[in-house]
């Protein structure tokens, strides 16, 4: 394995001096679009350092080197819905911006349904899923409530822990204060992208954030839990190595998979319910997250085998 780079060894050291302790180690977690991610650790408990440059990749974010600045913004305004989780943020030089982030260690909603994808439809498993669908509903419901939208929801930003549940990346969120520096927003991924987003993304210039409201992440969460379910996303593209614009044109004519022939066993109650999270035209949409987090709860009351 390659040592850390410079600017990643300074920054332990010094994230290092703010939690009081030495660096026992540095792993690298992820890299892509501009995006840095590590994991420090400490004895005193880990933190992820994220390190944000400039991104040339056309699926990444336009000013990808203000990301992390960005992120450390929208997270001090959260400061009292994700106590804690912010440590420290600043600027590399040269160009670019850093933040350290408390560690979370919870498992994505992929992991939570690899049984349930391998067959095990088992009252347990099915309890197992509800619960935790209906934790993270309810955490967005409350994002949600402070006129906040993640506006990123995809699998790897949901970490389920065995007592709560973590949304992790803020980098893209929008809620009702002006940040600086600000970024342009062409949506999440594109999996998860709802139609009206995905037809404004493509009606629109590519300078130009589009807006994005509460039914559109509805959709991103059923289309995360889909996903989870069926191991697809709920848009079957017309070609999967499609360039991005013709899978947005996808997403947009709301072209998709027909549950009941790809889902790993019949749970007519949940299928329902992604059913009408992820309705193509908004206002025939389930209308909130709270909704969605209702109705999800309801199930657990149902016979656990329909
Ligand atoms: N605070 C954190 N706790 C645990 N894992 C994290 C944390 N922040 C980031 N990660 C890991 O790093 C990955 C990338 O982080 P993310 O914030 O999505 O950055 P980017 O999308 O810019 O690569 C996540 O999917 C997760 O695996
Ligand atoms: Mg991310």
């Amino acid at each position: 394995m390659n040592p850390p780079a410079p600017d990643v060894v300074n920054l332990a050291e010094h994230v290092g001096s703010r939690v009081g302790k030495a660096c026992g180690g540095i792993e690298l977690v992820t890299n892509r679009r501009g995006s840095r991610v590590y994991r420090l650790r400490f004895p005193s408990g880990d933190v992820a350092l994220k390190l944000a440059s400039h991104n040339d990749d056309e699926q990444g974010v336009r000013d990808a080197e203000h990301l992390a600045r960005r992120e450390a913004a929208v997270l001090t305004h959260l400061h009292d819905f994700i106590p804690g989780y912010l440590i420290d943020s600043g600027d590399v030089e040269g160009g670019g911006s850093w933040l350290a982030l408390r560690w979370l260690s919870g498992i994505t909603p992929q992991r939570l349904f690899a049984p349930a994808r391998r067959g095990d439809g088992s009252p347990a498993q099915r309890s197992n899923i509800l619960h935790a669908t209906v934790a993270v509903a309810d955490r967005m419901a409350q994002l949600h409530a402070l006129g906040w939208l993640h506006t990123d929801l995809q699998p790897a930003h949901i970490l389920l822990g065995p007592t709560a549940v973590d949304l992790i990346d803020f980098a893209l969120a929008q809620g009702p204060h002006q940040l600086l520096p600000d970024v342009t927003y062409r949506g999440g991924m594109v999996h998860f992208t709802a139609p009206e987003t995905a037809a404004h993304i493509l009606t629109t210039p590519d300078d130009q954030s589009v807006v994005i409201d509460e039914r559109a992440e509805v959709y991103a969460l059923a289309a995360v839990l889909h996903f989870a379910w069926t191991g697809l996303p709920p848009t079957t593209y017309t070609h999967d190595q499609a360039p991005l614009q013709d899978k947005l044109k996808d997403v947009a004519h709301g072209r998709h998979y027909d549950l009941a022939a790809i889902r790993p066993w019949p749970w007519t109650a949940f299928e329902n319910a992604l059913h009408d999270a992820l309705r193509p035209q908004p206002e025939d949409r389930i209308p909130s997250m709270t909704r969605f987090g209702e109705i999800l709860s309801s199930l657990t009351r149902k016979d656990p085998t329909r």
